[in-house]
């Protein structure tokens, strides 16, 4: 029999790509490889990679020259290294790539990894291979495999894609052109999805989209279902004890969604909601299609449906014409919000966007010290929040063995790290936890009650083999 071949994949960006990866692995099985954690022996490499700032798709370039050398090394060993490009970079940058780097085989755009196999035949064959169609009618033949067996559990969460794409076009951001229009995945298959993973001991689910909050998906009733609907019926699936969705845009925020919070325990009183400015007229500019005020309005109606939600975002300093009055907005939105955590960038002009062409740039020290003045005050927010968990009793589900001997390590609603010593039995089981004391971002606590419920465990099911 021959030796399986090996695939090393490294992910850049966002959970899409984290997402894609795990299907290109699985997709890739079929080929006969598996996936090894080191780069050296790898036949095969890809990467996965991300265009959304200028520093994310640099880091390509520089990867790619440490890879030609390995890849000579392998061929003075006689041995055979081919090297893929994928994601976002690939798609928007294909040829380039081809031109630029001569020891790429394969360039395969997110629309297109379903006919990686066919690809790499065809750089066998022919020396190299670029796909980055956007071939709409199939743009979901990769998400949905036909074979059952495609959609492999990786532990107690998981992701499951039910849109991909934007309509928003945002005049900094590049994801419209390198993810293409917006489309649903329709509501049985995703149902099939989560149903496998909850029988191979997944308990939790965050389903993904570019702009997720935009779904409207066929139902089995032939209607258009929303986010909202698609949550309420997710969360009747055995095994799923919690629900998540990310990332939304604020304009999409229905009565569905805010119902779903309202009526539906599973789903996790977090929201990532960005809102990348304060200012009005940078929002206009931004093409954000929201004012601060309608931001504030959409929080306060989350609020309303439940009292213990939590709020993070992703917010752009020094976009172009940001003056420090604007600023001051962005750090006076900040504070009327009160966030548990959130992302912060310099604003990096992409080639294609509207926005690059705009001439009022802000000066990088500008930028500099903006961003230091707003993370200074996000991390102020987020120690607080955990800060204020001490002494509380909350709901952990435990994910796996801790680096600490003894430890695991679950999760609290808000997403924050939690760590009890306990028997790795608990594993897969959402257990209360009084928190006891703050270690950086991690929570350390005692489970509350003596003994683990009669709840089973579908992950001590699995590896028992039961
Ligand atoms: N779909 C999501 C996230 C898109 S990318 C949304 O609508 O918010 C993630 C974040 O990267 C964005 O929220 C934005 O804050 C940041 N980002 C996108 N383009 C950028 C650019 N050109 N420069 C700096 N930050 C950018
Ligand atoms: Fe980009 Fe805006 Fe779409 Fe988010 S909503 S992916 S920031 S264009
Ligand atoms: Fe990056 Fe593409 Fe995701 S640009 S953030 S990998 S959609």
């Amino acid at each position: 029999m021959k030796p399986p071949r090996k695939l090393h994949i490294k992910s850049y960006g966002c959970q899409m790509n984290v997402y894609d990866a795990q299907r290109m692995v699985d997709t890739l099985a079929g080929e006969g490889f598996v996936e090894t954690a080191s780069v050296d022996d790898a036949d095969l490499v890809i990467l996965n990679t991300c265009h959304i700032r200028e520093k994310a798709s640099e880091k390509v370039y520089s990867e790619l020259g440490r890879l030609r050398v390995m890849k000579d090394d392998a061929a003075r060993q006689g041995r055979e290294m081919k090297i893929a490009v994928a994601g976002c970079v690939a798609q928007a940058e294909g040829e380039e790539i081809i031109r630029r780097a001569p020891t790429v085989d394969v360039v395969v755009g997110p629309q297109s990894y379903h006919h990686l196999p066919q690809l790499l035949a065809r750089a066998q064959a022919h020396g190299r291979a670029l796909e980055t169609e956007f071939p709409v009618e199939d743009k979901f033949e990769f998400l949905a495999p036909p074979k059952p067996a495609a959609i492999r559990a990786r532990g107690i969460s998981s992701f499951v894609t039910v849109q991909e794409g934007c309509d928003k076009f945002c005049t900094f951001c590049v994801v419209p052109y390198t993810r293409g229009a917006e489309v649903s995945r329709p509501v049985g298959k995703i149902i099939d999805d989560v149903m496998r993973l909850a029988d191979n001991g997944v308990r939790e689910i965050t389903l993904i989209g570019q702009n997720v909050n935009a779904y409207h998906g066929e139902g089995p009733d032939g209607r258009v279902w929303p986010l909202g609907r698609l949550l309420q019926r997710l969360a009747e699936i055995p095994g799923i004890a919690r629900l998540r969705y990310s990332t939304s845009h604020p304009r999409d925020v229905d009565d569905s969604l805010i119902e779903a919070h309202r009526d539906l325990p599973a789903l996790m009183p977090f929201v990532h909601l960005p809102v990348q400015s304060g200012s009005d007229r940078v929002l206009a500019a931004m093409n954000r299609r929201h004012t601060a005020r309608d931001y504030h309005e959409v929080i306060d109606r989350f609020r309303a449906a439940r009292q213990d939600i939590a709020f993070s975002s992703d917010f752009i300093v020094g976009f172009p014409g940001e003056t420090e009055e604007e600023f001051s907005a962005t750090l006076a939105l900040v504070m009327q919000i009160g966030y548990a955590g959130a992302y912060s960038f310099k604003y990096s002009p992409r080639p294609g966007t509207p926005a690059a062409d705009m001439r009022e740039t802000v000066s990088a020290a500008e930028m500099d010290e903006r961003l230091v003045r707003l993370q200074d005050l996000i991390d102020s927010q987020q120690s607080a929040f955990n800060k204020a968990m001490i002494g509380k009793t909350v709901d952990v589900l435990f994910e796996r063995a801790a680096r600490n001997p003894g430890q695991i390590v679950g999760r609290t609603a808000w997403l924050q790290p939690a760590h009890v010593m306990a028997s790795p039995d608990i594993i897969g089981q959402v257990l209360p936890v009084t928190i006891e004391s703050l270690e950086r971002y991690s929570l350390l606590g005692e489970l509350a009650l003596p003994v683990a419920r009669p709840q089973p465990s579908p992950f001590s099911q699995m590896t028992t083999g039961a």
